[in-house]
């Protein structure tokens, strides 16, 4: 069983979803969700499911690394970013290369970058009159938002769709995708790996 740490600073839907899509997969569980807000509703979602929390302050996160020791703890193999806007540090990054992800609310390399998060993004693409929009989820470097491409998905933007409609469509995207996306990076069937 591979144990995924979760790192999340907001309201912590896609959080909410990939724990309980997890907690009936054969290979891997959400084991602990790191956050940088202490009342972000992320975490009383982790606590009603008897899940670890861990609250970082910037001087934790990136003066030290002492969070190493706690994800070795709970012998965290996998970390997903779902709404984290810290960028990574460098230590953190090497530790885990290759084996964490960053959930982005567009289609990357467009609409990326510090700053570029939430309904900001989707406000951006409105503005821009884009036909279209989406999801994409991505390896961690130690740029915002730069490493390399999983995977995308996308959903039409219409004319009168206002920031919040897009939204809504492009969080339906991320729940779909984001838990089943991680259980095959974090457990490949031989498909996946002859690919
Ligand atoms: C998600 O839409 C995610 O793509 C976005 O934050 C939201 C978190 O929502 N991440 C970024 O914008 C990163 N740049 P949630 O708290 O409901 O899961």
């Amino acid at each position: 069983m591979t144990h995924l740490a979760v790192f999340a600073s907001g309201t912590g839907s896609n959080a909410r979803c990939i724990v309980d899509f997890l907690a009936q997969s054969p290979c891997a569980r959400v084991r602990l969700v790191v956050s940088n807000k202490p009342q972000a509703p992320v975490l009383a979602m982790a606590r009603e499911r008897d899940i670890p929390t861990l609250v970082v302050d910037r001087a934790y996160f990136y003066e030290s690394e002492r969070l190493l020791d706690v994800l070795a703890e709970y012998d965290i193999g996998f970390i997903a970013l779902a709404g984290f806007l810290w960028l990574v540090p460098p230590y953190l990054v090497r530790a885990y290369w290759r084996r964490m992800v960053n959930l982005h609310p567009a289609l990357l390399p467009a609409y990326g970058g510090k700053g570029m998060y939430g309904m900001r993004v989707h406000e951006a693409v409105k503005a821009a009159g884009e036909p279209e929009t989406g999801i994409t989820i991505h390896y961690v470097n130690e740029r915002y938002d730069e490493g390399d491409i999983i995977f995308q998905a996308r959903c039409p933007v219409a004319p009168d769709d206002t920031p919040a409609d897009i939204a809504r469509k492009v969080q339906a995207l991320e729940h779909e995708h984001f838990p089943r996306l991680l259980e095959r990076l974090i457990c490949p069937t031989p498909e996946d790996t002859a690919a």
